[in-house]
C-alpha cells in the first residue's frame, strides 16, 4: 500500500507533471484541516473503531485541489495525533487515504467535474461527479482497511457486523465535502469551521452518551456482584437471566430503548436478596412463615436499593413483579395476567428457566429440553404463555449455552444457599409455627 502510494506520487511529479499546477495555498490549508479531523477521532463503542470526519476533507480536497491534491492531503495522516500508533500504522493510513483520495479524484474527473474552485453557476455539475467519487471513496477505504487486517491475520477484527450502516453513515460525512467546497469560494478556508465544527460537536456529544451508557454497565454490574457473593451457586444468574430476557422481549419485537432497560432489569431482578438475611437464604430445611415472608419481601427490597437510579425506568416494574403469577397466586402484589406488567412476565420465565438449567447444592442442572417442559408445563399458570412461546422459539434458532458446571465448593469457602427461591420445580417447604 505504501508503495502504491509513492508509485502514484512518483508518477504525478514525473510524467503527468500536474503537481506544478496544484493551488499549494488551499492545498496546505485543506491539509491542515484533514490532520486536524483525523487527530480527534471519538472512540466510540464499537470495539477499536475510531470514527473521524476527516473523509469529509478528503472529499473537499478532490474538488478543490485535484486527485494529486487530495492524495497528498490523505498523506498528511502520517502526521496525525494519535499517541502509541506505530510507525508501521501511520504510513499505512496515508498511503490508504491517499490512494483513496487519488482514485476518487480520477473517478470525479472522469465524470466530467472540474477541479478548483466552484463557481455558483457550475455548482449543480459538481454534484454527480462528486457522488460518483464518494461512492468509490467510502468503499475503497473499507476494503484496503479490511485487506489489511486479514492480511495480518486479523481477520476477526473486520467490522463486518454493521457495515451497511457504517457505510451510510460515512457516506453522509462525504457529502459535507461538497458543502465545504461550495463555500469555500466565498469563504476560503472558514468554510471547513462553519461545515464541520457542528460535525464536532455531535460527535462530541455522542461520544459522551456512549461514555454515560458504559458507565450505566459498569454501575449495575456492580450491583449484581454484589448479589452473586451472597451465593456460590448463583454466579452469572444476573447476566444470564438478562440475556434470556433481551431474547424474549427481541422476539416479541421490543423497541431498543426498552430493550435495553429489560437487559437491566434481567441483571438486577433480585438485587433485594442483599435485604434477606444470608442465613435464611443458607437454611437447610423447611422455612418457618417469617423466613419466607423475609425472602418474598426481596422484590420489594429490590426496589429500594435501586429506587434513586432513574435511568432504570420501567425496569423497576420487572425487578418488583419478577415473582408474580398468571394465576395470582405470586409474591409480593398477587397480580394476575395481564395486571403483572410485561417486564416482569419476562423475567419470570427467564429466571426459572436458569435456575432449572444451573447446578445448585442440592441438585444438579436440568438439561434445556427438561426445563423446556417445564416452562410448557407451567405457561398459562405460573408464566405467560407468549413469553414461553417466545423463548422456546429464540432459544430454537439461536440457541442457549447453560453455565458450565459448578465444581463443589471446599466447605467454608464460600457461601451457598440450600434453596433456590427461582426454582419452580422445587418449591420452598414452610412450616407454620402455630
Ligand atoms: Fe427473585
Amino acid at each position: 500500500m505504501i508503495g502504491a502510494a509513492f508509485a502514484l506520487l512518483g508518477y504525478s511529479v514525473a510524467v503527468s507533471g500536474r503537481l506544478e499546477q496544484l493551488d499549494w495555498s488551499n492545498l496546505l490549508v485543506l491539509a491542515l484541516l484533514f490532520l486536524v479531523c483525523e487527530s480527534v477521532p471519538t472512540l466510540l463503542n464499537v470495539k477499536q473503531a475510531a470514527v473521524s470526519v476527516s473523509f469529509s476533507a478528503a472529499l473537499a480536497a478532490v474538488v478543490l485541489v485535484g486527485p494529486e491534491g487530495a492524495a497528498l492531503v490523505g498523506m498528511t495522516a502520517v502526521f496525525s495525533v494519535r499517541p502509541g500508533l506505530p510507525l508501521v500504522k501511520r504510513l499505512f493510513n496515508g498511503a490508504q487515504f491517499a490512494v483513496c483520495g487519488y482514485v476518487a479524484g480520477k473517478i470525479y474527473e472522469w465524470l466530467g467535474g472540474g477541479v478548483g474552485l466552484p463557481t455558483i453557476a457550475g455548482f449543480d455539475d459538481l454534484i454527480v461527479p462528486f457522488a460518483g467519487a464518494a461512492a468509490v471513496f467510502v468503499p475503497l477505504n473499507f476494503i484496503l482497511i479490511a485487506l489489511v487486517l486479514v492480511l495480518t491475520g486479523q481477520a476477526d477484527q473486520v467490522p463486518l457486523r454493521g457495515v451497511a450502516q457504517f457505510m451510510v453513515s460515512y457516506l453522509g460525512y462525504a457529502t459535507f465535502g461538497l458543502l465545504i467546497a461550495g463555500l469555500w469560494a466565498t469563504v476560503s478556508s472558514i468554510s471547513a469551521v462553519l461545515v464541520l465544527l457542528p460535525l464536532f460537536v455531535a460527535r462530541w456529544a455522542f461520544g459522551q452518551y456512549n461514555a454515560q451508557q458504559r458507565s450505566y454497565d459498569a454501575t449495575i454490574a456492580a450491583l449484581c456482584q454484589a448479589v452473586e457473593t451472597k451465593d456460590y451457586y448463583t454466579r452469572g444468574h444476573c447476566t444470564r437471566v438478562s440475556l434470556a430476557s433481551g431474547m424474549i422481549a427481541h422476539e416479541i419485537g421490543m423497541g431498543s430503548e426498552r430493550l435495553r432497560a429489560i437487559r437491566y432489569a434481567g441483571m438486577l431482578h433480585d438485587v433485594g436478596k442483599l435485604g434477606v438475611p444470608t442465613k435464611v437464604l443458607q437454611k437447610d430445611g423447611p422455612l418457618t412463615e417469617e423466613e419466607f415472608a423475609a425472602i418474598q419481601l426481596h422484590p420489594m427490597r429490590g426496589l429500594e436499593i435501586v429506587r434513586g437510579i432513574d435511568f432504570l425506568d420501567e425496569a423497576f416494574a420487572g425487578i418488583m413483579h419478577h415473582h408474580e403469577r398468571q394465576d395470582g397466586k405470586g409474591y409480593p402484589m398477587g397480580l394476575a395476567g395481564d395486571e403483572i406488567p410485561e417486564f416482569a412476565r419476562i423475567i419470570a420465565v427467564a429466571d426459572a428457566f436458569d435456575s432449572m438449567t444451573s447446578d445448585r447444592s442440592y441438585r444438579g442442572a436440568r438439561p434445556v429440553e427438561v426445563a423446556m417442559a417445564e416452562l410448557r408445563k407451567g405457561a398459562g399458570t405460573q408464566f405467560d404463555p407468549v413469553m414461553v412461546v417466545a423463548f422456546i422459539k429464540a432459544v430454537d434458532r439461536d440457541g442457549w449455552e447453560p453455565p458450565r458446571k459448578v465444581i463443589t465448593p471446599p466447605a467454608g469457602a464460600a457461601e451457598t444457599t440450600t434453596k433456590d427461591h427461582d426454582d419452580p420445580t422445587m418449591p420452598i417447604q414452610v412450616v407454620s409455627e402455630r
